[in-house]
């Protein structure tokens, strides 16, 4: 057996990959077009490893995929490829329509030729995986209850949106052809190999480089934050035991305010590599807010874990610390992944 990973050379793709190969033999085939978010040297441990196998292709080239599906035979694909960061959808929108959407429709087309033609038996075990995000729900006010999976789809990014529309398209994949899909939903995520424009490592290492810690707005704003591993485990019980057509919404139970992060952040970075300079939190800078910046996200996680028995193992306490360690420790990947390309985008959007 064989699963076909999108996006496994990214974030969260490159700790599964990481993650499954480490829980079990089955192979992985690995799909990823290396966009400035893709990193192959994530999964550098792999090097040699038969049961790893690297595509480098778009997920939206057709006739790639229908190749890589009649030679691999997976058994499920699991989801991930997408462009994935909010503020670059409000600078450029298209690329997360052509691969959010548009990619994600030729992916369901591919599979639905693959599955349509399979023996029964491995036609009722396949399975499309989408990995998507609680964004798709939009924002809540501060005495909303978390987001279940029944909460209406409100986004208010590009990205959110391109995401939603992606959900949808599954959705309907699934009522109107049958292909046996399961979806899931998850909070903002942390932890290695986390690309240094999001949130957490880009606090992290601009600390270390002395430079400002731009926070948006009053930095009150709430996300749900999970440890990458956590959601690894997450998309693997849902794969093995999530009823066929439902969503799942997976989180840490960890609302925290963004000044907050920062701040953990920075005490963090005190103890651990104190700065002759004084405490880290001298270098928070409050920037102009993020357009359209929703204001609170929080996830009901109590499907997923009544009906597969899955909870987070990490706390933010235990994860936040590993996450910052993981960082001192592996300076080299923080300045390789700081190429050009990652400088003009700073430039941009910082200024
Ligand atoms: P990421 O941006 O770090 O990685 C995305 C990967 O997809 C990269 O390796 C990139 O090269 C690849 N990719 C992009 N376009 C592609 C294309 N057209 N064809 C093939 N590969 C392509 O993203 P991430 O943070 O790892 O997120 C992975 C998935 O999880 C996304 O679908 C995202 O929406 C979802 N998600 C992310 C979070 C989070 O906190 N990061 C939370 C919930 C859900
Ligand atoms: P981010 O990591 O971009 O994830 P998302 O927008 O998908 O939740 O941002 C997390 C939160 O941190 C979000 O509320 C925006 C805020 N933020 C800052 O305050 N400063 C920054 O430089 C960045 C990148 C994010």
């Amino acid at each position: 057996m064989t699963i076909l990973v999108t996006g496994g050379a990214g974030f969260i793709g490159s700790n599964f990959v990481l993650d499954w190969l480490r829980q079990s033999d089955e192979p992985v085939v690995n799909l990823d077009a290396l966009t400035y978010a893709g990193n192959l040297e994530n999964l550098a441990a792999l090097q040699g490893d038969a049961r790893h196998v690297f595509v480098k292709g778009d997920i939206g080239d057709r006739a790639l995929v229908d190749r890589l599906l009649a030679e691999h035979r997976p058994r499920a694909v699991v989801h991930f490829a997408a462009e994935s960061h909010v503020d670059r959808s409000i600078h450029g929108p298209g690329a997360f329509m052509k691969t959010n959407v548009e990619g994600t429709f030729t992916l369901l087309e591919a599979s639905r030729a693959y599955w349509g033609a399979l023996a029964d038996d491995a036609r009722a075990a396949f399975r499309f995986h989408h990995v998507s995000t609680d964004e798709v729900y939009g924002s809540l006010k501060p005495e909303d209850p978390p987001f279940a999976e029944t909460h209406p789809y409100e986004p208010n990014s590009p990205y959110s949106a391109s995401k939603a529309a992606s959900d949808h398209l599954v959705r309907a994949w699934h009522h109107t052809y049958g292909l046996p899909v399961v979806t899931t939903n998850c909070s903002n995520n942390y932890g290695p190999y986390h690309f240094p424009e999001k949130l957490i490592p880009l606090m992290i290492v601009n600390a270390l480089a002395g430079k400002p810690l731009p926070v948006y707005g009053d930095g009150q704003q709430i996300r749900d934050w999970l440890y990458v591993t956590d959601h690894c485990s997450g998309i693997r019980a849902v794969l093995a035991g999530g009823r066929v057509g439902e969503t799942y919404n997976i989180g840490g139970w960890n609302e925290k305010a963004n000044i907050d992060i920062v701040k953990t952040v920075c005490a963090l970075l005190d103890e651990l590599r104190p700065s002759a300079d004084g405490p880290y939190a001298r270098l928070i800078t409050y920037v102009k807010d993020r357009p359209g910046h929703d204001r609170r996200y929080a996830i009901d996680a109590r499907k997923i874990e009544r009906e597969l028995g899955w909870r987070p193992a990490e706390t933010f306490e235990t994860g936040i610390r590993k996450t910052v360690q993981w960082y001192l420790d592996h300076p080299e990947w923080v300045a390789r992944v700081q190429s050009g390309a990652y400088r003009e985008w700073l430039d941009k959007q910082y200024g």
